[in-house]
């Protein structure tokens, strides 16, 4: 039997699966674990079951001498530090494909959102200034033909693409060896789905936003990091794009006064992507698995990605 810590309680039943097996503790607050509670037991415990708002850094993992296993409940591993779990020889997890088909529903659903003015329309009618059939009200986007530029052709990109296909928008499914200016200048609506590295950091900048269309739309379901939001804010406020759907920032959660909720034609949503009962109980199941293979010496069913070779 080893000792696992969990950062926070999960739904469904995937944690009595755990608990079966091994020594369990759960931190039992309502918002992310603090690190002091964290540093004073991590060198007891063999197995970490962490949240993506957990920061899993080299000080963290050079504190835990027993640990074998970091299982990250989300597919995304960038609050990990990959390096140094890897040079310690501990295993990370994540729960890829049981969040992809809620990710991109949520994506499509951002995407109408912003597209059909829904936040601002249905403020309207809840104030008092629906006062009649607008002609030349609340004029969108049509999706029809619209030109999709998908930013990252893997599970939840690719399940976007299935999606906005099905809306007759004309998606470009973008992987590698692209020109990004080029894409950004031809698509009516830009969606982020590439994992945030080094590499794709504010990978949407100044420059890149830019280059996009003024009715352009940017959704951004991906991580926070890949959009410089001080841009991002700029880019509505002078109108250089016509709106955008965040459901990540930088800081998560975004401060309410952050300058950016001032922007127009934004909505921004608290991380809800894989929020479905269906895709966070899996997710929970699958983060357990990964434990319990990582303690017993096995495979990770579901591994982080390789480290891409330094240099
Ligand atoms: C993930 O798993 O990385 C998602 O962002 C969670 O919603």
């Amino acid at each position: 039997m080893a000792r696992c810590l969990v950062t926070r309680a999960l739904p469904g039943e995937a944690l009595d699966r755990l608990r079966g097996r091994h020594e369990v503790e759960v931190w039992p607050g309502e918002l992310p674990v603090e690190r002091e509670w964290l540093m004073r037991r991590i060198g007891e415990v063999e197995g970490l079951l962490c949240m993506l708002s957990d920061r899993i850094d080299a000080e963290l993992i050079s504190a835990a001498p027993r640990l074998r296993v970091i299982s990250n409940y989300a597919v995304g591993t960038d609050n990990v530090d990959l390096g140094a779990a890897a040079a310690r020889g501990v295993g990370v997890g994540r729960t890829p494909d049981v969040l992809t088909d809620a990710t991109a529903d949520l994506t499509m659903a951002l995407l109408l959102a912003v597209a059909r003015h829904l936040p601002e329309a249905q403020r309207a009618a809840r104030e008092g200034r629906w006062r009649t059939w607008e002609p030349s009200g609340w004029l969108g986007l049509e999706l029809r033909g619209a030109v999709l530029a998908v930013i990252g052709a893997g599970r939840i990109g690719s399940a976007v693409g299935e999606r906005a296909r099905a809306f007759g928008m004309q998606v470009r499914l973008l992987g590698r060896g692209f020109d990004l200016r080029a894409e950004l200048a031809q698509a009516d609506v830009v969606s982020l789905h590439v994992p945030q590295t080094p590499e794709t950091y504010r990978l949407v900048d100044e420059a890149a936003l830019k280059a996009m269309k003024p009715s352009a739309i940017l959704i951004n379901t991906g991580r926070g990091g890949l959009v410089d939001q001080v841009a991002l804010r700029r880019a509505l406020q002078e109108g250089w794009i016509a709106g955008a759907g965040l459901d990540v920032t930088d800081p998560e959660p975004l401060p309410v006064e952050d300058p950016l909720f001032q922007a127009p034609n934004l909505i921004v949503l608290p991380h809800i992507g894989s929020a479905t009962r269906a895709a966070r109980e899996a997710m929970a199941q699958r983060a357990v698995e990964n434990l319990i293979a990582g303690l017993a010496g096995q495979a990770l069913p579901y591994p982080a990605p390789p480290l891409a070779p330094a240099g």
